[in-house]
């Protein structure tokens, strides 16, 4: 089978990784994929915003089946493009990725189905969220409608903060995106991540993981798109994701099918354990990054078969099998991330690093350049490690980091702290 992959961040890396040790795969591409996939796979200089582009590559190379890491082309339809030019791909529709690209659709959609959220109004005029802001006082957490490049929450923990973000958001700060807002209930609990393949019908969850979003130790600093995870999250109980399949997933997947826009693809659903139980806080509509860095070294099967049933509408009998082990992952930023950063710093130590027992190293914005590898990104390496503890892979893959160097890079040290106190206080 030749399998054409699309993104270039470590979450594609670890796709990569698991789709190349498929013994189905012959011939494996990426487009545009980074230094550390160009292992796995032939990268190929598409621009995938192109769809056209990507029809020519598929027609020209007999590709098999598409594969789908981020959010923007998913979005912007490349599945339903693909699929209208005779190309089978992993991912969701369009329609069905509003789950995603629309937070006003999925808000919606929970409360004519009664899926467990935070209690929201949705506005297209800044005065009149406002004013909803100063009826409702702070905590309140303020969101753009579209997708924002994981800019577009606001969890406010003033009135003051609420209000900046309607202007902000209004006056245009994060385009498009922020010409309508919905204003959330703050909700108060532990946080995780939860997965599901979904073939339109039927839904097969998989492992579940807690990433870290603030930049610093101690969960402090600005957001960024995740500066570590680790699996499985000790805060999702087998309850807790029976509850989380039985009240968010299933009825999500029944209500997309009523409306003619079947969810194929991997569900990803950011879920706040609450004292009143699981409550939805977004959904995703594709792998998360950096967790499916970690689901990937958990997964024992071959996560072919797993895609294509999903596309086929066939996971009904389907079943996958993991790792007992815990995984996680660090990772590595340039200075300056999530604001400005240079690019071109040289990274060393890294075959060195991935002699650690139990490392894997997954690249997100790296390029090779005269043979070194120089960081071309925010996010820059994933250094993920398996033990059998998730305190075994922490100090598995800090040993790791600590034989990279890379003064222009930083890292949090705390990456996994919520587990590792359980652990020890088991
Ligand atoms: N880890 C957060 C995300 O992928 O959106």
């Amino acid at each position: 089978m030749r399998i054409l992959l699309l993104g270039s961040g470590g979450r594609e890396h670890a796709l990569a990784w698991k789709i190349a040790a498929s013994p189905l795969v012959t011939k494996l591409w990426c487009a545009p994929g980074n230094a550390g996939i160009a292992r796995e796979a032939e990268c190929v200089a598409l621009d995938i915003a192109d769809h056209a582009a990507v029809i020519d590559f598929c027609r020209s190379n007999a590709v098999d089946f598409v594969v789908v890491g981020p959010d923007a082309p998913i979005a912007a339809g490349i599945v339903d493009d693909l699929a209208a030019a005779g190309f089978k791909a992993f991912g969701p529709t369009k329609a069905a990725a509003r789950l995603e690209s629309s937070k006003k659709f999925t808000k919606a959609l929970c409360r004519a189905n009664n899926i467990p959220t935070a209690a929201y109004e949705h506005f297209t005029d800044a005065n009149q969220a406002k004013a909803c802001i100063r009826t409702r006082g702070a905590p309140i957490v303020v969101k753009a409608d579209g997708l924002a490049a994981g800019k577009g929450v606001v969890v406010a923990m003033t009135e003051g903060e609420a209000l900046a973000a309607v202007d902000m958001m209004f006056g245009g700060g994060l385009g498009e995106a922020g010409a309508e807002v919905v204003i959330e209930e703050f909700m108060e609990g532990e946080e995780a991540s939860f997965f599901a393949l979904c073939d339109g019908e039927h839904a097969l969850p998989l492992a579940t993981a807690q990433d870290h979003k603030r930049a610093f130790d101690g969960d402090k600093g600005p957001n960024t798109g995740g500066m570590g995870a680790y699996s499985p999250a000790p805060v999702m109980t087998e309850a807790t994701c029976a509850r989380v399949m039985e009240e968010m997933i299933e009825p999500t997947l029944r209500a997309l099918a009523a409306m003619g826009s079947p969810y194929k693809g991997v569900l990803y659903a950011g879920v706040i354990v609450t004292s009143e139980g699981p409550k939805l806080v977004e959904y995703n509509a594709r792998f998360g990054d950096p967790e499916c860095q970690v689901l990937m070294l958990r997964m024992m099967s071959d996560i072919v078969p797993a895609l294509i049933a999903c596309t086929d509408g066939q996971l009904k009998n389907f079943s996958l099998r993991w790792f007992d082990d815990a995984a996680l992952t660090v990772i590595m930023a340039t200075r300056g991330y999530p604001g400005s950063y240079g690019k071109g710093s040289v990274i060393e130590g890294i075959d060195a690093a991935a002699k650690v027992e139990g490392v894997e190293i997954f690249h997100a914005g790296t390029i090779v350049k005269d043979g070194a590898i120089l960081a071309n990104g925010g996010r820059v390496l994933n250094v993920c490690a398996l033990g059998k503890t998730v305190t075994e892979a922490q100090a598995r893959a800090y040993a790791a980091v600590e034989r990279i160097k890379w003064p222009e890079g930083f890292y949090r040290r705390d990456i996994g702290w919520q587990a590792v106190a359980r652990e020890r206080n088991l």
